[in-house]
């Protein structure tokens, strides 16, 4: 289901969300995740030198870690990461148009959602893992703690306002498989 992304949740149960401003910074970025016994990166498609960080990270420690790819929201997005051959795929949210080029990039994926609506758009795709987010600002521990109630097989990757003291509490929840947060590259 949605190309594997369990087996890359379950390995890296916390997910670097990582903004890349300025290529000089990945080699400082690589040592402080690596410091942390982190082996795995989700750098997203924010800024102008994105798509060169991804390629760059990938060609220089590309054996060492899982490199994925955040913020995709077009197809547009999906075929850059096929090109590259990224790890893994995550978006902030989910739409119609890219629930084909996702399914059939062969890239393991993990959509976003914050809503039950949502979730259950995504359930209507045959999938059962999302990114919770921004899960601080949707409710946080006592939204996952609900909707484990209503949608028992989902699981998430919660993200969005987590930190150092309260991440541990999210990881406890047994629908979170793994947690996202860009404070771990700090
Ligand atoms: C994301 O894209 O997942 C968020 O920017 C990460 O949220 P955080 O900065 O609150 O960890």
């Amino acid at each position: 289901m949605q190309n594997n992304i369990l087996q890359i949740l379950e390995e890296n149960p916390l997910i670097p969300v990582v903004t890349i401003n300025d290529l000089n910074d990945i080699d400082k970025i690589y040592i402080r995740l690596k410091s942390k016994n982190v082996r795995c990166i989700e750098i997203t498609l924010r800024t102008d030198v994105s798509r060169e960080s991804i390629k760059l990270f990938k060609e220089k420690y590309g054996d060492d870690f899982k490199v994925g790819v955040g913020t995709i929201v077009g197809a547009k997005d999906v075929q850059f990461c096929i090109d590259n051959r990224v790890d893994f795929m995550v978006s902030p949210g989910l739409a119609p148009a890219m629930i084909e080029p996702l399914e059939k990039s062969g890239i393991p994926f993990i959509p976003g959602v914050s809503t039950p609506s949502e979730i259950i758009k995504g359930l209507e795709c045959g999938w059962k893992f999302f990114k919770f987010f921004p899960a601080n600002i949707f409710g946080g521990i006592d939204a996952l703690k609900t909707y484990a109630n209503i949608f028992p097989s989902v699981k998430f990757c919660p993200t969005g306002g987590l930190n150092e003291r309260n991440y541990k509490d999210y990881l406890k929840l047994d629908n979170v498989v793994s947690i996202g947060g860009s404070w771990l590259s700090k």
